[in-house]
């Protein structure tokens, strides 16, 4: 099978496109013919030697997290053969979904409804979880309260502004000018001009923020929180600068981990089957163009997701 993987750290030149064999699935897992697997910041970070790095142990390496594809052998698991199934798998461990098979534990995999394609089906787990449990797990969030988006337009801020709204909050977030009508169209109540505006105005009036950018951002955003309300902050290399900050500001700060949830991952497939949850695709590659969509994710600009397709 074809496949992206590295034998070093460091930069794009270490994305090697390569044939390697078929993973073997151990007891409780299937093998899984991929559709298309989503390209996350964890991917390149991680390649590079940052992100999960930690958690990879012998190279090569085989990136990637989440994907979407059909069973090709379900094992001794409940799936059938060539039903359509998503996940974000095994994080932070390796998973391997750069590759046209992957070996999936069942428990954390997800049956697509049918009327999610697989391409849109690739990018959605990471950053739908992410924001689910961002807003609902970590922050709580209510319907009638205020929430801010830091990082609106991004993978994980454009399904956080669109899951906030269906569960009745009032959304605001932070994009660039070029990503406002975007944002209008998702049910963003208000955008915020990050370049030009600041948030002063918002003083003391969010219940929750989610912070999708972290460091001196999540920062300059925690007095909008009410004294009682809570900012989760995403990027991990800069949680422990934001909590310092919130513990200082007698603010509430909860980094987050996301984590596989087979369970969650199938309300979030009837609710982009419903329409009330809709992946922006910023743009596809094929599995070899990689080293390309990694390069696009590191300018920190994309507005929606990255997807690979096989
Ligand atoms: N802890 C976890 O479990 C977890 C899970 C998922 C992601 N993450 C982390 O969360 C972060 C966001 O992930 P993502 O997938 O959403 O990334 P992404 O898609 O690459 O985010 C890109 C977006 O960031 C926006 N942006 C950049 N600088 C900004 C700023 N100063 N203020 C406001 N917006 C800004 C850009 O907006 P404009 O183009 O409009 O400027 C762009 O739309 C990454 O660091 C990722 O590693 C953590």
């Amino acid at each position: 099978m074809h496949t992206i993987s590295i034998h070093q750290f460091g930069g794009l030149d270490e994305l090697i496109y390569s044939k390697q064999s078929r993973p073997q699935p151990a007891t409780g897992e299937v093998l899984i013919k991929t559709a298309a697997a989503g390209v996350n910041p964890i991917d390149w970070k991680t390649c590079s030697g940052g992100g999960a790095s930690s958690f990879i142990g012998e190279l090569p390496f085989i990136p990637g997290w989440e994907f979407s594809g059909v069973i090709a052998d379900p094992g001794d698991t409940d799936f059938k053969e060539g039903e359509a199934v998503f996940g974000m798998i095994r994080f932070p461990q390796p998973a391997g979904c750069y590759a046209e098979y992957i070996a999936a534990p069942a428990e954390q995999i997800a049956r697509l409804p049918d009327a999610v394609d697989l391409t849109t089906a690739g990018g959605l787990p990471t950053a739908s979880l992410t924001a689910w449990q961002a807003l609902f797990d970590k922050g709580d969030l209510k319907a009638g309260q205020q929430v801010l988006i830091l990082g609106a337009a991004g993978g994980v801020g454009h399904l956080a502004v669109q899951l906030a709204k269906w569960a009745g909050a009032h959304v605001s977030g932070t994009a660039s000018l070029r990503n406002h009508e975007f944002l209008a169209a998702l049910g963003c109540g208000r955008a915020i001009d990050y370049h030009h505006q600041s948030l002063s105005d918002y003083t003391n009036s969010m219940d929750l923020i989610i912070d999708c950018v972290g460091g001196e951002t999540g920062i300059e955003a925690l007095p909008c929180l009410k004294p009682d309300g809570v900012l989760v902050t995403l990027p991990s290399v800069t949680k422990d600068q934001v909590i310092a900050a919130g513990t200082a500001q007698r603010r509430r700060v909860e980094p987050i981990r996301c984590e596989p949830s087979a369970e969650q991952l199938t309300k979030i497939g009837e609710l982009v089957a419903d329409e009330h949850l809709k992946l922006h695709i910023g743009e596809s590659f094929p599995l070899e163009k990689a080293a390309e969509a990694f390069a696009l994710s590191q300018s920190g600009h994309v507005c929606g997701k990255l997807i690979l397709t096989f």
